[in-house]
């Protein structure tokens, strides 16, 4: 089991061409949207959305908002992680939904209802709301790997240019990480990471 998941990571790499006649399956794609789905998250309040598409017209905009990286048209299809802002406000439906849905008694749900109001006065919203999506998005590649499909995080995006192909308003909703999905056309490189000891502190 443990060797399985390790190579799951050692699997994963940031794919930079993906080949184009290759197509990530619909129930592969419903399994790596499942791990998205499924993660935690701050409140429990699944700060994400998951906009997918397989429509090479998308992907060419979105290739021209994200500073013209192959990977949006080579892959097979893209899923672009949307992070709520608007839904987290305190007392909203959203957030109401989300509390309701845990079944905690009524002391329990009031008093996380106004430690979350004081929660939200100290954050900046949007950066919280992404910090959650990444966490998605870092099982969705997670599953993805495990399955054997390739993936790559895009954070090099043009927002207001994303926004556009995306519709989202950047108020309201923006936009945390982009994931093109697809299968590799060149060999993996070698990874590159600093020591366990350069990482790891045991105290
Ligand atoms: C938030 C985030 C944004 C990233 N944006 C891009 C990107 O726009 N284009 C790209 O090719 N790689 C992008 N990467 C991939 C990293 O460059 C890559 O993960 C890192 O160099 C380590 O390489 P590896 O993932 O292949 O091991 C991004 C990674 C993260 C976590």
């Amino acid at each position: 089991m443990k060797e399985m998941l390790l190579k799951a990571f050692q699997f994963r790499h940031a794919c930079k061409v993906f080949d184009e006649t290759k197509v990530v399956s619909d129930d592969d794609l419903r399994f790596i949207l499942e791990a998205g789905r499924l993660s935690p998250s701050s409140f429990g309040l699944e700060q994400w959305r998951f906009i997918v598409t397989r429509s090479a017209v998308i992907k060419e905009k979105l290739r021209a908002a994200c500073l013209n990286q192959a990977q949006l048209t080579t892959c097979s299809v893209v899923v672009c992680i949307v992070a709520k802002v608007q839904e987290l406000t305190p007392g909203s439906d959203y957030v109401s939904a989300r509390f309701k849905q845990k079944n905690y008694p009524p002391e329990i749900h009031k008093w996380l209802e106004q430690f979350y109001e004081f929660y939200y006065k100290q954050i900046d919203v949007l950066p919280w709301s992404i910090m959650q999506c990444h966490i998605a998005a870092a099982n969705m590649m997670t599953a993805a790997a495990f399955i054997g499909v390739d993936s790559c995080p895009i954070g090099g995006f043009d927002p207001k240019l994303t926004r556009e192909v995306l519709q989202i308003d950047g108020k309201n909703a923006d936009i945390a990480l982009i994931i093109p999905l697809g299968y590799r056309k060149n060999p993996q490189p070698p990874i590159v990471r600093l020591s366990f000891e350069e990482v790891v502190q045991y105290i």
